[in-house]
């Protein structure tokens, strides 16, 4: 990666908010840290980068990202080990993925050593704000949104891509994490973003995912718009099946996103010598292991959740219930992925980068 230096000013915050913060009860990415980056892009170029206090800020109702949604966003978390030392994840990973979001919704791409001078002086300057122990981690949540004021339907000349960052513990509170496979509503089209980490991918979501709440359930798995019978993503997470003892994950495509947490589920299943199949997987496929007893588990796979098991899943109406396993595959990774991210055990795949 590039080293050029960035001139990155610096405001304090007078007080920090830390010594109010209760760590015992966190709900997720409800409290924010001291600082946030943010850089502007006007005049054809990103410009003024600055370390501010986190804060409000002005904005003209007719603000670009409000009427025509021009806006992306990454998600990372920072980790902290007994001795103190502070770790991202693969970020290298997010810096790229977020530019691929940019082109794709017109948006102008940001400088990845900027991403990576501002991310790291912001989680420096914030450190005491990830809290040691496994299960608590700083979630960064750089973002990009359209500035430009007026209604015209046409890409923002101005946008600010921002950094802001939260301390959690986990994402979901149930143990039990019952999905519905959606049988008519869809994440993502062929020629779409789905693959784009673009805010509208997510705010389609709410309303399929609302109503599946209202019959139980927790999450949908998605599936294709056309067919309806190709498995997608699991909520906001990407998919991953265990049938026998071969976990199968539908490959990124235009549809799908490229999740650094699935990449990296499945380069530990690799080093754990399991069957990863990287391939498309029908619901017909997955009923039929359901009932033939082949199907093991199910898990979602992303950066907030980590893995998360699903105990169950509903298909047109009817209930198919998964087996209780002693050392899932889903446990086994994410202990490995755990112990790199808080410097618990060696880091053969060189992901862990510290700050
Ligand atoms: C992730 O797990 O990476 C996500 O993007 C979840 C986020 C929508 C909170």
């Amino acid at each position: 990666m590039n080293t050029s230096n960035f001139s990155i000013s610096v405001k304090k915050i007078t007080q920090s908010k830390l010594p109010n913060i209760d760590f015992s009860k966190l709900a997720f990415g409800h409290i924010f840290s001291d600082h946030m980056f943010v850089c502007d892009y006007k005049d054809g170029k990103w410009q003024n980068p600055r370390i501010e206090p986190y804060a409000p800020f002005l904005v003209a109702p007719s603000m670009s990202v409000f009427h025509y949604g021009q806006a992306v966003f990454e998600g990372m978390k920072a980790y902290k080990d007994d001795k103190g030392n502070v770790f991202l994840f693969r970020p290298t990973e997010n810096y790229a993925r977020m530019n691929k979001s940019c082109r794709r919704m017109a948006i102008p791409e940001f400088p990845e050593e900027l991403f990576d001078q501002g991310l790291k002086t912001l989680v420096t300057l914030d450190k005491d704000w990830v809290q040691p122990g496994v299960g608590n981690s700083l979630y960064l949540r750089p973002f990009v949104i359209a500035t430009s004021e007026g209604v015209q339907a046409n890409p923002a000349t101005e946008y600010r891509f921002m950094i802001i960052t939260s301390p959690v513990q986990s994402y979901y509170t149930t143990k039990e994490v019952k999905v519905k496979i959606a049988d008519h509503y869809s994440r993502a089209a062929n020629g779409g973003f789905g693959f784009a980490k673009a805010a509208g991918n997510y705010a389609g979501q709410f309303y399929p995912t609302a109503l599946a709440k209202e019959e139980g359930f927790q999450q949908i798995i998605w599936t294709d718009d056309a067919t309806h019978e190709l498995l997608e993503e699991c909520g906001t997470m990407n998919v991953v099946f265990r049938i026998g003892n071969t976990l199968v994950s539908p490959p990124p495509t235009e549809r799908i996103l490229d999740g650094v947490t699935r990449k990296s589920v499945l380069a530990v299943a690799d080093k754990l010598g399991i069957d990863f199949q990287s391939r498309p997987i029908t619901v017909t496929e997955l009923i039929e292991a359901a009932e033939n007893g082949t199907l093991q588990e199910i898990f979602g796979c992303g950066t907030a959740a980590v893995i998360s098991p699903v105990t169950a899943f509903n298909y047109k109406g009817k209930d198919y219930q998964l087996p209780t396993i002693e050392k899932s595959y889903a446990s086994q990774i994410k202990e490995i992925l755990i112990n790199i991210q808080y410097n618990k055990a060696e880091d053969p795949f060189g992901w862990r980068v510290k700050i």
